[in-house]
């Protein structure tokens, strides 16, 4: 990568070693410093410091909390090598000829080991690690990659770009994290390169005997995650979230379908479209306005023709049970007349170039400037600007264009997307937050510091709301602020099977809200394509269909009267499911793992499962396997072995570690549920305002074994659950009984009508509740459920039946 390998230099010998409570620091014969901290059980940090002695600020816009008291240590040294033991068991080796470095874990395995020194470029600031791997190790994560499979493609580039339309196997596309999850017959490890400048992984791509990563700049600063006893991938996700952050609790209308449109724009049509879901009940929570709301693109303005009074029209969406969220981009239109650019710029908010003027760019609005995003004063300023939004009863922001994405000079709207790296130039200047550097250094996490902009500005301006930002770029740590979405797709099937590896592999770079424009941005969907893709995303944690100005109608009905029946039941499932997926935000919040994830997340002792990008897992319970070819009424599915799955529809029994036939007409989404579980679900509902007054149901999974499955509701809205006012219910089931605990906390918690068991092969004798006979229920034996209402209940009790 854009260096020569003659000009490369090692960093040396280690000549001294200075120990520390919490690891040591190696003086290298080049001038160049290795500092080795263990921060945590199973967190390493390894810091080259460069041999110039320049910057050696510590200084990371990722990681959210560095105050770790550290491990404590013991290190031992003789002629060859030096070895720091941590506490728990984790150790380095490190070589005194070329620094070389292993790492072993808690039971004394290798983890992961240099194959060669760490190189640098002294004329270009290059610098770049090497890793031995076996030839089947593989790797996940990097942030958003547009790959089908990672395994087929093995190197990726960190560098956050506009990629309109992008085709499968573009890289790098809008979001960069530089962080992965090495796996291998079961055992798993992370790395996490904190560095902010154009990155590049060569994940066995130049040999299958080792990996690289190289960066155009900064320093050689890792983190290693050893993963505990388990060296499982939850682990280190819950070391890597330690580090980087976790997703706060979204409020839970952002779970809720969304729908948007580039031209949902003047104001009539915006509420024909609201009169549309309710009449069709269909149901919805969000509706977005896209770049056509403001005057000529001017953010923080109204198209006064379009819009003439906002405020009014959001009191009557709202009323309905709508929210809004609106587009904020950038750019910042050069306007003499425009108070946001003659505020920003006589307030000095504004990137500059190198020589000191204001840099300027074209994006939608013509000519702009760009605020600073890294520099803070020009983020309280920008962010007290949603005030005006926030006052019209705007519920949440979505940041778009934020790579940042400029036109290239003399570009016609047409062909600016071709240009894959269109930015700003690599000189211009950024405060960094005090630690000043150029683009090069910043261009990154421009995205992910002004989607903190956002996310912070809500959290000042109104702090009993929980903020909603969706983003579209981002770096390593975004998920403290954001939901991300994975930009301009296409309307292909092509896209459509890319969307489930893409988030799969988002969510496993510590992301968790996320999801795709349903159906896709560029180009038309048949009714097919749309309603497949629809169900693909209806348990994703994020769901919203998007498309761009001048292509055909994308509303759930646009398709025909069939197509919206199945498209309203898709919606249906998912509002059915909405507090389970909550509790998985949760469960986000409090542990680091995904909502939607990969198979081997939680199989990793599977090797089936390293191959399958045609399902996923929406928490442990449920496996989603979507149809992704046109034409196709059945699939095959890959049922993970550890567990055993029964079909939602049908309720019959599968074992682990078998691959079946699933049949999937087109108004079926192919679900499998896993044996034992026990969920929280709901009747439908038009929107998420109508939760709290609908009752609660329990499906539960028949199982053998005894299981425990564990509920979180809260009022979704605010914070006053940091404050107690949650209720957390306890389940544990086997097939023929069902025990129910609940904590309420101060939190008044919804009334549960029902409980479902499904997988249930016969009428039941008896079925008792609390030891009182109950005979009012429902066996189905086509769908092996059983349906019990339930008496007046309270916050403990048994159902149980005898068959
Ligand atoms: C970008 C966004 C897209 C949006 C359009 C107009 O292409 O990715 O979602 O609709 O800009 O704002």
């Amino acid at each position: 990568m854009i260096t020569s390998r003659e000009s490369l230099r090692t960093l040396g010998d280690i000549i001294g070693v200075t120990r520390h409570l919490d690891g040591a620091t190696f003086a290298l014969e080049s001038g160049a410093a290795l500092r080795l901290t263990f921060l945590l059980p199973g967190i390493i940090r390894v810091r080259f410091m460069s041999p110039d002695g320049k910057d050696r600020s510590d200084w990371s816009y990722a990681i959210e909390d560095s105050r770790f008291e550290g491990e404590e240590v013991f290190v031992e040294e003789d002629q060859q090598s030096i070895e720091i033991i941590a506490m728990s068991g984790v150790r380095v080796v490190a070589l005194r000829e070329g620094c070389l470095l292993s790492v072993f874990d808690e039971a004394g395995q290798l983890v992961v080991e240099d194959q060669q020194p760490p190189f640098f470029d002294p004329l270009n600031g290059f610098i770049e690690t090497t890793k031995r791997r076996e030839s089947d190790e593989l790797y996940f994560g990097f942030g958003e990659k547009a790959k089908s499979s990672l395994q087929g493609s093995k190197s990726h580039m960190m560098w956050n770009t506009d990629t309109y339309a992008y085709a499968p196997g573009t890289d790098p596309i809008y979001q960069s994290i530089p962080f992965f999850i090495a796996l291998r017959e079961g055992l798993s490890y992370g790395i996490f390169f904190d560095n902010t400048y154009r990155c590049l992984f060569d994940m066995g791509h130049t040999s299958e005997e080792y990996y690289s990563f190289a960066a155009l700049g900064g320093e050689l600063n890792y983190y290693v995650f050893t993963g505990g006893r388990e060296r499982s991938p939850r682990n280190i996700l819950r070391d890597y979230t330690l580090l980087t952050g976790r997703c706060p609790l979204p409020p839970l209308w952002a779970l809720g379908y969304q729908q948007s449109r580039w031209s949902y724009c003047p104001e009539a049509r915006v509420r024909e479209l609201a009169r549309q879901f309710r009449e069709k009940y269909i149901p919805v929570d969000v509706l977005y306005l896209d770049i056509d709301y403001m005057d000529e693109f001017r953010v923080f303005t109204w198209n006064q023709t379009h819009f003439p009074n906002p405020k009014l029209l959001i009191d009557d969406l709202k009323a309905d049970g709508f929210r809004l969220v609106v587009i904020i981009d950038p750019g910042i239109k050069v306007d003499e007349k425009y108070f946001v650019y003659r505020d920003g710029r006589d307030e000095g908010h504004f990137c500059r170039t190198s020589e000191g003027e204001e840099f300027q760019g074209q994006v939608w609005p013509g000519t702009c400037a760009f605020p600073d995003f890294t520099n803070p004063s020009a983020r309280e300023w920008f962010g007290n600007l949603y005030e005006q939004h926030l006052d019209a009863g705007v519920s949440g922001f979505w940041n778009d264009m934020n790579e940042p994405s400029v036109f290239a000079p003399g570009d016609t709207q047409s062909d600016i997307f071709d240009l894959p790296e269109k930015t700003f130039p690599l000189s211009v200047r950024h405060d960094g937050d005090g630690h000043a550097g150029d683009h090069a250094r910043y261009h990154n996490v421009y995205g992910m510091q002004m989607a903190r902009t956002t996310y912070e500005a809500i959290r000042r301006l109104r702090s009993d709301q929980r903020p909603f930002v969706l983003t579209r770029s981002g770096s390593a740590g975004i998920q403290r602020y954001a939901a991300v979405w994975t930009g301009d797709n296409v309307s292909t099937w092509e896209h459509l099977a890319l969307s489930i590896p893409m988030l799969c592999n988002l969510s496993v770079s510590g992301v968790p809200f996320v999801g795709t424009d349903i159906g896709g941005f560029a180009g038309e969907p048949s009714g097919e394509l749309f309603a497949r893709w629809l169900q693909a995303a209806a348990l994703t944690p994020f769901c919203r269909a998007h498309s761009e100005i001048g292509t055909s109608d994308q509303e759930p009905w646009s398709y025909g009267e069939e197509f919206e029946g199945i498209n309203r039941a898709t919606i249906e499932l998912r509002y059915q499911f909405l507090p389970y997926l909550y509790s998985l935000f949760h469960e986000h919040e409090q542990t680091g793992v995904p909502v939607m994830r990969p198979l081997w997340f939680d199989y990793p002792h599977d090797r089936r499962t390293y191959s399958v990008d045609d399902q996923f897992l929406v928490g442990s319970d449920l496996l989603v396997a979507p149809v992704i070819s046109e034409g196709a009424v059945t699939r095959s599915v890959y049922l993970p072995s550890g567990s055993q799955w029964r079909d939602w529809y049908t309720g019959l029994l599968y074992e682990g570690g078998t691959e079946i036939g699933a049949n999937a007409p087109i108004d079926r989404l192919p679900l499998f549920v896993r044996a034992g579980a026990a969920l929280f679900r709901q009747p439908v509902v038009q929107h998420t305002g109508q939760m709290r007054f609908a009752p609660l149901a329990i499906t539960a999974i028949s199982s053998g074994s005894l299981s425990t499955s564990t509920f979180y509701e809260d009022d979704g809205e605010g914070f006053d659950y940091k404050a107690g006012s949650f209720s957390l219910s306890q389940i544990q089931h086997r097939t023929g009984s069902l025990s129910f605990n609940r904590s309420a906390g101060l939190y008044s918690s919804r009334k549960i009508e029902f409980v479902e068991f499904l997988g249930v092969e016969s009428a039941p004798r008896e079925v008792s509740f609390n030891n009182q006979l109950i005979s009012d229920i429902a066996f189905n034996e086509g769908t092996r459920r059983l349906l019990v209402p339930l008496p007046e209940n309270g916050d403990s009790w048994v159902l149980t039946y005898t068959s």
